[in-house]
Protein backbone atom coordinates (compact mmCIF):
# COMPACT_ATOMS: atom_id res chain seq x y z
CA UNK A 1 0.00 0.00 0.00
CA UNK A 2 1.35 3.22 -1.17
CA UNK A 3 1.37 5.15 1.98
CA UNK A 4 0.01 9.21 2.54
CA UNK A 5 3.69 11.60 2.48
CA UNK A 6 3.07 14.33 4.92
CA UNK A 7 5.07 17.05 5.30
CA UNK A 8 4.52 19.17 9.18
CA UNK A 9 5.23 22.74 9.23
CA UNK A 10 6.57 24.33 12.23
CA UNK A 11 8.14 22.06 14.72
CA UNK A 12 7.45 23.34 17.99
CA UNK A 13 5.62 22.30 21.20
CA UNK A 14 2.24 21.03 19.72
CA UNK A 15 4.07 20.20 16.21
CA UNK A 16 5.35 16.86 18.89
CA UNK A 17 1.66 16.14 18.73
CA UNK A 18 1.12 15.64 15.03
CA UNK A 19 4.82 14.19 14.92
CA UNK A 20 3.75 11.32 16.94
CA UNK A 21 0.56 10.77 15.86
CA UNK A 22 2.14 10.79 12.09
CA UNK A 23 4.92 8.36 12.64
CA UNK A 24 2.68 5.43 14.79
CA UNK A 25 0.08 5.55 11.60
CA UNK A 26 -0.32 2.59 9.51
CA UNK A 27 -1.02 4.56 6.23
CA UNK A 28 1.24 7.31 6.71
CA UNK A 29 4.63 8.41 6.15
CA UNK A 30 6.46 11.42 8.09
CA UNK A 31 8.30 13.21 4.95
CA UNK A 32 9.55 16.18 5.89
CA UNK A 33 9.60 18.92 8.33
CA UNK A 34 10.12 22.80 8.39
CA UNK A 35 10.95 25.35 11.07
CA UNK A 36 11.95 28.85 10.27
CA UNK A 37 14.58 27.46 13.50
CA UNK A 38 16.46 25.11 11.22
CA UNK A 39 18.25 23.63 14.27
CA UNK A 40 14.73 22.84 15.13
CA UNK A 41 13.42 21.36 11.66
CA UNK A 42 16.81 19.32 11.50
CA UNK A 43 16.81 17.55 14.64
CA UNK A 44 12.97 17.24 14.69
CA UNK A 45 13.09 15.26 10.79
CA UNK A 46 16.20 13.30 12.60
CA UNK A 47 13.81 12.41 15.67
CA UNK A 48 11.00 11.37 13.39
CA UNK A 49 13.15 9.74 10.50
CA UNK A 50 11.64 12.35 7.98
CA UNK A 51 13.55 12.26 4.81
CA UNK A 52 13.99 15.81 4.32
CA UNK A 53 13.65 19.13 6.09
CA UNK A 54 13.01 22.81 5.47
CA UNK A 55 13.29 26.09 6.59
CA UNK A 56 11.27 27.42 3.85
CA UNK A 57 7.40 25.99 3.44
CA UNK A 58 7.16 27.19 0.08
CA UNK A 59 10.12 25.00 -0.68
CA UNK A 60 8.08 21.75 0.89
CA UNK A 61 5.65 22.74 -0.95
CA UNK A 62 6.85 22.73 -4.17
CA UNK A 63 8.12 18.77 -3.75
CA UNK A 64 5.50 16.71 -5.28
CA UNK A 65 6.09 13.91 -3.27
CA UNK A 66 3.81 15.71 -0.49
CA UNK A 67 0.33 14.70 -0.70
CA UNK A 68 -0.69 16.35 3.15
CA UNK A 69 0.95 19.59 5.55
CA UNK A 70 0.00 20.00 9.30
CA UNK A 71 0.49 23.58 10.24
CA UNK A 72 1.60 24.38 13.37
CA UNK A 73 2.88 27.33 13.14
CA UNK A 74 1.85 31.00 14.65
CA UNK A 75 -1.91 31.91 14.30
CA UNK A 76 -1.10 34.67 12.05
CA UNK A 77 0.69 32.47 9.20
CA UNK A 78 -1.79 30.18 8.95
CA UNK A 79 -4.39 31.52 5.88
CA UNK A 80 -0.71 31.90 4.27
CA UNK A 81 0.42 28.43 4.50
CA UNK A 82 -3.01 26.64 4.27
CA UNK A 83 -3.96 29.33 1.44
CA UNK A 84 -0.60 28.03 -0.44
CA UNK A 85 -0.42 24.68 0.09
CA UNK A 86 -3.76 24.75 -1.41
CA UNK A 87 -2.79 26.06 -4.70
CA UNK A 88 -0.04 23.42 -4.42
CA UNK A 89 -2.87 20.70 -4.60
CA UNK A 90 -1.94 19.62 -0.82
CA UNK A 91 -4.35 18.19 1.81
CA UNK A 92 -4.34 20.35 4.68
CA UNK A 93 -4.47 20.20 8.84
CA UNK A 94 -4.13 23.64 10.35
CA UNK A 95 -4.15 24.10 13.81
CA UNK A 96 -6.25 26.00 15.61
CA UNK A 97 -7.64 29.32 15.64
CA UNK A 98 -8.06 29.05 11.46
CA UNK A 99 -6.75 32.55 10.99
CA UNK A 100 -6.88 35.67 12.96
CA UNK A 101 -9.52 37.48 11.05
CA UNK A 102 -12.81 36.93 9.14
CA UNK A 103 -11.72 38.25 6.68
CA UNK A 104 -8.65 35.81 6.16
CA UNK A 105 -10.76 32.85 7.13
CA UNK A 106 -13.14 33.48 4.30
CA UNK A 107 -10.25 33.36 2.00
CA UNK A 108 -9.07 30.32 3.18
CA UNK A 109 -12.47 28.81 2.62
CA UNK A 110 -12.96 30.16 -0.99
CA UNK A 111 -8.83 28.24 -1.41
CA UNK A 112 -10.34 25.08 -0.05
CA UNK A 113 -13.58 24.99 -2.47
CA UNK A 114 -11.82 25.99 -5.78
CA UNK A 115 -8.49 23.20 -5.18
CA UNK A 116 -10.82 20.56 -3.79
CA UNK A 117 -8.63 19.42 -1.43
CA UNK A 118 -9.65 18.45 2.16
CA UNK A 119 -9.05 20.91 4.85
CA UNK A 120 -9.54 20.20 8.42
CA UNK A 121 -9.42 22.49 11.32
CA UNK A 122 -7.58 21.02 14.70
CA UNK A 123 -10.49 21.31 16.73
CA UNK A 124 -9.10 18.75 18.90
CA UNK A 125 -11.38 18.70 21.54
CA UNK A 126 -13.93 17.09 18.93
CA UNK A 127 -11.85 13.96 18.58
CA UNK A 128 -11.79 13.27 22.35
CA UNK A 129 -13.37 10.01 23.07
CA UNK A 130 -15.78 11.72 26.03
CA UNK A 131 -16.98 14.65 23.47
CA UNK A 132 -17.45 10.96 20.74
CA UNK A 133 -19.43 9.33 23.09
CA UNK A 134 -21.21 12.57 24.57
CA UNK A 135 -22.19 12.80 20.63
CA UNK A 136 -23.89 10.06 20.14
CA UNK A 137 -26.46 10.04 23.75
CA UNK A 138 -27.07 13.70 21.78
CA UNK A 139 -27.20 12.48 18.31
CA UNK A 140 -29.82 9.88 19.93
CA UNK A 141 -32.10 13.04 21.35
CA UNK A 142 -31.18 12.19 24.70
CA UNK A 143 -30.62 15.45 25.69
CA UNK A 144 -33.22 17.23 23.60
CA UNK A 145 -32.66 20.69 22.48
CA UNK A 146 -29.79 22.37 23.89
CA UNK A 147 -30.67 25.49 24.89
CA UNK A 148 -27.62 26.93 27.51
CA UNK A 149 -23.40 25.66 27.41
CA UNK A 150 -21.02 27.25 29.73
CA UNK A 151 -17.77 26.95 29.43
CA UNK A 152 -14.15 28.30 31.35
CA UNK A 153 -10.75 27.65 30.58
CA UNK A 154 -9.01 29.28 33.40
CA UNK A 155 -5.57 29.55 33.84
CA UNK A 156 -4.48 31.18 37.41
CA UNK A 157 -0.34 31.32 35.49
CA UNK A 158 -0.47 30.68 32.32
CA UNK A 159 0.70 33.15 29.79
CA UNK A 160 3.06 31.17 27.28
CA UNK A 161 5.10 34.08 26.14
CA UNK A 162 6.97 34.45 22.80
CA UNK A 163 4.27 34.88 19.51
CA UNK A 164 1.62 33.81 22.13
CA UNK A 165 1.47 37.38 23.93
CA UNK A 166 2.62 39.42 20.69
CA UNK A 167 -0.85 40.35 19.35
CA UNK A 168 0.50 41.11 16.01
CA UNK A 169 1.48 36.89 15.25
CA UNK A 170 -1.60 35.46 17.97
CA UNK A 171 -4.18 37.79 17.19
CA UNK A 172 -5.10 38.03 20.90
CA UNK A 173 -4.79 36.12 23.93
CA UNK A 174 -6.00 33.40 26.22
CA UNK A 175 -9.79 34.04 23.92
CA UNK A 176 -8.38 33.13 20.96
CA UNK A 177 -5.39 30.49 22.26
CA UNK A 178 -7.69 28.28 25.08
CA UNK A 179 -11.34 29.60 24.55
CA UNK A 180 -11.59 28.68 20.77
CA UNK A 181 -11.18 25.14 21.91
CA UNK A 182 -14.09 25.43 24.81
CA UNK A 183 -16.54 27.61 22.50
CA UNK A 184 -15.84 25.43 19.62
CA UNK A 185 -17.12 21.81 21.47
CA UNK A 186 -19.73 23.83 22.96
CA UNK A 187 -21.16 25.66 19.53
CA UNK A 188 -20.53 21.49 17.98
CA UNK A 189 -22.26 19.91 20.48
CA UNK A 190 -25.00 22.50 19.85
CA UNK A 191 -25.91 21.48 16.84
CA UNK A 192 -23.86 24.54 15.11
CA UNK A 193 -26.31 27.40 15.79
CA UNK A 194 -25.97 30.78 13.68
CA UNK A 195 -24.44 33.41 15.83
CA UNK A 196 -27.16 36.31 16.75
CA UNK A 197 -25.63 38.98 18.94
CA UNK A 198 -22.46 38.87 21.27
CA UNK A 199 -21.59 40.71 24.36
CA UNK A 200 -17.57 40.39 25.51
CA UNK A 201 -15.59 41.74 27.64
CA UNK A 202 -11.36 41.62 27.88
CA UNK A 203 -9.16 42.66 30.68
CA UNK A 204 -5.64 43.61 30.93
CA UNK A 205 -5.10 44.14 34.52
CA UNK A 206 -2.29 41.72 35.48
CA UNK A 207 0.21 41.67 32.84
CA UNK A 208 1.88 38.11 32.57
CA UNK A 209 2.93 38.04 35.99
CA UNK A 210 6.18 36.60 34.72
CA UNK A 211 7.63 37.27 37.92
CA UNK A 212 5.66 34.41 39.91
CA UNK A 213 7.98 31.44 40.66
CA UNK A 214 7.16 28.00 42.04
CA UNK A 215 4.74 27.47 39.58
CA UNK A 216 5.40 25.87 35.89
CA UNK A 217 3.30 26.21 33.29
CA UNK A 218 3.27 25.91 28.39
CA UNK A 219 5.58 27.73 26.82
CA UNK A 220 5.90 28.51 23.61
CA UNK A 221 9.34 26.90 21.77
CA UNK A 222 10.70 30.35 21.40
CA UNK A 223 9.77 31.31 25.23
CA UNK A 224 10.03 35.43 25.75
CA UNK A 225 8.32 37.47 28.50
CA UNK A 226 9.77 40.50 27.14
CA UNK A 227 6.66 41.30 25.24
CA UNK A 228 2.96 41.17 25.98
CA UNK A 229 -0.02 42.85 24.11
CA UNK A 230 -2.72 40.23 24.41
CA UNK A 231 -5.60 40.53 27.47
CA UNK A 232 -5.38 38.42 30.73
CA UNK A 233 -8.94 37.24 30.79
CA UNK A 234 -11.98 37.57 28.49
CA UNK A 235 -15.70 36.52 28.87
CA UNK A 236 -18.53 36.50 26.62
CA UNK A 237 -22.47 35.57 26.45
CA UNK A 238 -23.19 34.87 22.63
CA UNK A 239 -26.63 34.70 21.90
CA UNK A 240 -27.78 32.52 19.11
CA UNK A 241 -30.48 33.04 16.28
CA UNK A 242 -32.65 29.60 18.11
CA UNK A 243 -32.03 31.30 21.36
CA UNK A 244 -29.81 29.19 22.67
CA UNK A 245 -26.91 30.93 24.86
CA UNK A 246 -23.14 30.16 25.62
CA UNK A 247 -21.40 32.02 28.53
CA UNK A 248 -17.38 31.66 28.27
CA UNK A 249 -14.26 32.74 30.18
CA UNK A 250 -10.62 31.90 29.31
CA UNK A 251 -7.88 33.13 30.87
CA UNK A 252 -4.00 33.15 30.75
CA UNK A 253 -3.91 34.54 34.46
CA UNK A 254 -6.16 35.54 37.31
CA UNK A 255 -6.13 35.67 40.71
CA UNK A 256 -8.09 32.33 40.88
CA UNK A 257 -7.22 29.42 43.34
CA UNK A 258 -6.58 26.86 40.76
CA UNK A 259 -6.83 26.17 37.17
CA UNK A 260 -10.21 24.80 35.65
CA UNK A 261 -11.64 23.58 32.73
CA UNK A 262 -15.24 23.11 32.45
CA UNK A 263 -17.98 21.82 29.55
CA UNK A 264 -21.38 21.70 30.29
CA UNK A 265 -24.14 22.32 28.10
CA UNK A 266 -27.41 21.84 28.73
CA UNK A 267 -31.03 20.67 27.09
CA UNK A 268 -34.90 20.57 27.63
CA UNK A 269 -34.38 16.47 28.36
CA UNK A 270 -30.88 16.19 30.01
CA UNK A 271 -27.70 17.79 30.56
CA UNK A 272 -23.60 16.76 30.69
CA UNK A 273 -21.00 17.76 31.79
CA UNK A 274 -17.41 17.36 29.36
CA UNK A 275 -14.79 18.65 31.55
CA UNK A 276 -13.75 17.79 34.36
CA UNK A 277 -14.71 14.50 33.63
CA UNK A 278 -17.93 13.04 31.55
CA UNK A 279 -21.43 12.57 33.13
CA UNK A 280 -24.80 12.85 31.86
CA UNK A 281 -27.79 14.01 33.65
CA UNK A 282 -30.93 12.54 33.25
CA UNK A 283 -34.23 12.16 34.73
CA UNK A 284 -36.31 8.89 35.49
CA UNK A 285 -39.15 7.88 37.54
CA UNK A 286 -39.13 11.03 38.74
CA UNK A 287 -35.91 10.84 39.99
CA UNK A 288 -32.87 12.87 38.77
CA UNK A 289 -29.87 10.29 37.75
CA UNK A 290 -26.10 11.50 37.39
CA UNK A 291 -25.01 8.97 34.61
CA UNK A 292 -21.54 8.35 34.74
CA UNK A 293 -19.87 6.31 31.64
CA UNK A 294 -17.27 3.36 32.01
CA UNK A 295 -15.02 4.23 29.65
CA UNK A 296 -11.39 4.54 29.48
CA UNK A 297 -10.89 8.84 29.04
CA UNK A 298 -13.62 10.26 31.19
CA UNK A 299 -11.42 13.48 30.57
CA UNK A 300 -9.72 15.48 27.99
CA UNK A 301 -6.73 12.99 27.35
CA UNK A 302 -4.09 15.06 25.13
CA UNK A 303 -2.35 11.92 23.59
CA UNK A 304 -5.44 10.18 22.53
CA UNK A 305 -7.57 13.28 20.70
CA UNK A 306 -4.39 13.68 18.68
CA UNK A 307 -4.28 10.38 17.91
CA UNK A 308 -8.10 10.25 17.18
CA UNK A 309 -7.50 13.79 15.34
CA UNK A 310 -4.88 12.85 13.08
CA UNK A 311 -6.49 9.40 12.15
CA UNK A 312 -8.95 11.17 10.80
CA UNK A 313 -7.30 13.72 8.68
CA UNK A 314 -5.52 10.58 6.96
CA UNK A 315 -9.35 8.76 6.59
CA UNK A 316 -11.11 11.92 5.62
CA UNK A 317 -7.81 12.42 2.61
CA UNK A 318 -7.70 8.75 1.91
CA UNK A 319 -11.51 8.32 1.08
CA UNK A 320 -11.94 12.03 -0.40
CA UNK A 321 -14.60 12.51 2.76
CA UNK A 322 -15.56 15.93 4.73
CA UNK A 323 -13.63 16.09 8.05
CA UNK A 324 -16.04 16.79 11.04
CA UNK A 325 -14.37 19.94 11.70
CA UNK A 326 -14.41 21.96 7.64
CA UNK A 327 -13.29 24.77 7.06
CA UNK A 328 -16.28 26.66 7.47
CA UNK A 329 -16.66 25.90 10.85
CA UNK A 330 -13.43 27.23 11.38
CA UNK A 331 -14.57 30.32 9.85
CA UNK A 332 -18.13 30.52 12.40
CA UNK A 333 -16.11 29.75 15.44
CA UNK A 334 -13.10 32.73 13.94
CA UNK A 335 -16.87 35.50 13.65
CA UNK A 336 -17.31 34.43 17.39
CA UNK A 337 -13.56 35.27 18.35
CA UNK A 338 -13.46 38.41 16.65
CA UNK A 339 -16.87 39.44 17.39
CA UNK A 340 -15.92 39.07 21.13
CA UNK A 341 -13.33 41.12 20.47
CA UNK A 342 -15.37 43.82 19.19
CA UNK A 343 -17.76 44.15 21.00
CA UNK A 344 -15.09 44.58 24.17
CA UNK A 345 -13.80 47.47 21.88
CA UNK A 346 -16.21 49.07 21.25
CA UNK A 347 -18.46 48.32 24.60
CA UNK A 348 -22.01 47.37 23.17
CA UNK A 349 -23.22 44.08 22.14
CA UNK A 350 -22.35 43.19 18.44
CA UNK A 351 -24.74 41.65 16.41
CA UNK A 352 -24.77 39.59 12.87
N1 LIG B 1 -4.63 21.97 19.58
C1 LIG B 1 -4.02 22.35 20.68
O1 LIG B 1 -4.35 21.92 21.78
C2 LIG B 1 -2.89 23.34 20.59
C3 LIG B 1 -2.01 23.51 21.67
C4 LIG B 1 -0.97 24.42 21.52
C5 LIG B 1 -0.83 25.16 20.35
N2 LIG B 1 -1.71 24.99 19.34
C6 LIG B 1 -1.59 25.77 18.09
O2 LIG B 1 -0.47 25.27 17.37
C7 LIG B 1 0.23 26.34 16.72
C8 LIG B 1 1.67 26.34 17.18
O3 LIG B 1 1.72 26.47 18.59
P1 LIG B 1 2.98 25.95 19.44
O4 LIG B 1 2.54 25.93 20.84
O5 LIG B 1 3.53 24.74 18.84
O6 LIG B 1 3.99 27.19 19.22
P2 LIG B 1 5.59 27.12 19.27
O7 LIG B 1 6.04 28.53 19.41
O8 LIG B 1 6.02 26.14 20.30
O9 LIG B 1 6.00 26.55 17.84
C9 LIG B 1 5.72 27.24 16.65
C10 LIG B 1 6.82 26.90 15.65
O10 LIG B 1 6.44 27.41 14.37
C11 LIG B 1 7.62 27.90 13.74
N3 LIG B 1 7.19 28.83 12.68
C12 LIG B 1 6.54 29.99 12.80
N4 LIG B 1 6.30 30.53 11.60
C13 LIG B 1 6.80 29.67 10.67
C14 LIG B 1 6.85 29.65 9.25
N5 LIG B 1 6.36 30.65 8.53
N6 LIG B 1 7.45 28.59 8.66
C15 LIG B 1 7.98 27.58 9.37
N7 LIG B 1 7.96 27.54 10.72
C16 LIG B 1 7.37 28.57 11.36
C17 LIG B 1 8.40 28.53 14.86
O11 LIG B 1 9.75 28.68 14.53
C18 LIG B 1 8.16 27.52 16.00
O12 LIG B 1 9.16 26.51 16.02
C19 LIG B 1 -0.57 27.61 17.05
O13 LIG B 1 -1.47 27.89 16.04
C20 LIG B 1 -1.33 27.24 18.32
O14 LIG B 1 -2.54 27.95 18.48
C21 LIG B 1 -2.71 24.08 19.43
Amino acid sequence: MRKLKIGVIGAGSIAEMHLGSFSMHECAELYAVCDLNEERAKTTAEKYNAEKYYTDYTKLLEDREIQAVSICTWNNTHAEIAIAALNAGKHVLVEKPLTTSVEKALEIEDAVKKSGKILQVGFVRRFASNTQILKTFIDAGELGEIYYAKASSIRRLGNPGGWFSDKERSGGGPLIDIGVHVIDLCWYLMGRPKVKSISGNTYDLLGNRSNVKNLSFYKAADYDATKNNVEDMANALIRFENGATLFVDASFTLHAKKDETTIKIYGDKGGAEIEPSLEIISEKNNTILNITPQINHATFNFTEAFHSEIDHFVECVLENKEPISPVQDGVEIMKILCGIYESSEKGIEVTF
